[in-house]
């Protein structure tokens, strides 16, 4: 039995759905109400036990712990428990804890803006690495999936995306391949206690993100700097903690014309190429696309 937290999120739904593909036993925390039979909670698929608990407050896992074998451990659930509910899945007798981390992992702390949201990516890891179990830990660059939490409105009203840093480069991973990634590493051994770095296959700028969406939905995008300051002003007032949006320029403006670094991890371990930025725009085309 795998016990997934974080399970209702952007990784941890298509995690959970390969789980099921490949015949393992899943059961998936939600912080949300226990399912009733007709309406499975969180829209998991049939065969997943579905259970109430809060990962940031180990005690809620406890009875939910039995016959486990395995964790996924998710660093924005988990917040600052994460060591606690490791301690805990061991002493219940679980082997293996896989944590989802982050690239930017081994920077000082106030040189990663997600932590200012909550996230504890360092953390995961150590509670991992330092727990005596069998252990990997993720650590992907930015998911394409912030491509539609930073754009995707502005793209459903017109052809332009005014956004700070044009060509600042990304290596944009596709959520579907990071949790492809955790599965493997939940069910196979060729991967124990490592820290893979996993990326996207190419580095895009901001501008050639959105001109690659453009091209998928059939629509001539572009990408129009805008300064910093204006960036914050506007992505506060969408609501975007103001702290979160000025660590995230700085690391822009520390960034900018440095190459991120490509990694071929998600082909090594999984035999098949990593999806492009294209094809996840493809996945994603509706979104960028309906009226709201
Ligand atoms: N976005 C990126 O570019 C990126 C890149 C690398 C690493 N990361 C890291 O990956 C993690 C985010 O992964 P994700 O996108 O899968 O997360 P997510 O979808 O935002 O959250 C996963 C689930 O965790 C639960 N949750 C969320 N906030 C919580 C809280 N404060 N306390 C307890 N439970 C909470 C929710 O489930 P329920 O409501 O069902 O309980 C949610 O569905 C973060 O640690 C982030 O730093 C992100």
């Amino acid at each position: 039995m795998i016990l997934v937290t974080g399970a209702t999120g952007v990784i941890g739904r298509p995690l959970v759905e390969l789980l099921v593909q490949a015949k393992a036993r899943v059961r998936a925390v939600t912080r949300a109400g226990a399912p009733t039979p007709d309406a499975p909670a969180a829209g998991a698929p049939a065969p997943v036990e579905v259970v109430t608990g809060d990962p940031s407050r180990p005690e809620t896992l406890a009875p939910h712990l039995h016959g486990v074998t395995a964790l996924f451990l998710h660093p924005r659930a988990a917040g600052d428990a994460a060591a606690d509910l490791v301690a805990l899945a061991a002493e219940h007798g679980v082997r293996r804890v896989v944590a989802l981390a982050a690239a930017n992992i081994d920077e000082p702390l106030d040189h990663q803006p997600s932590r200012l949201r909550g996230d504890r990516n360092k953390e995961a890891e150590e509670a991992a690495v330092t727990s005596g179990l069998e252990w990997v830990s993720l650590r992907p660059s930015s998911f394409a999936v912030n491509a539609l939490t930073g754009w995707a409105a502005q793209i459903r009203a017109g052809d332009v995306v005014r956004g700070p840093y044009a060509g600042f480069r990304e290596t944009p991973i596709d959520e579907r391949d990071v949790a492809a990634v955790a599965a493997h590493a939940l069910l196979a051994d060729d991967v124990l206690r490592q820290r893979i770095h996993l990326t996207g296959p190419q580095a895009l700028t901001h501008a050639e993100m959105v001109e690659t969406i453009g091209r998928v939905i059939g629509r001539p995008l572009s990408y129009v700097e805008v300064p910093p300051e204006a960036a914050v002003q506007g992505w506060v007032a969408r609501g975007i903690p103001e702290p979160f949006v000025t660590a995230l320029m700085a690391r822009y403006a520390r960034d900018l014309g440095r190459p991120p670094r490509v990694s071929e991890e998600v082909a090594r371990i999984l035999g098949r190429p990593a999806y492009g930025f294209a094809s996840w725009a493809e996945e994603h085309a509706a979104e960028f696309t309906r009226t709201m």
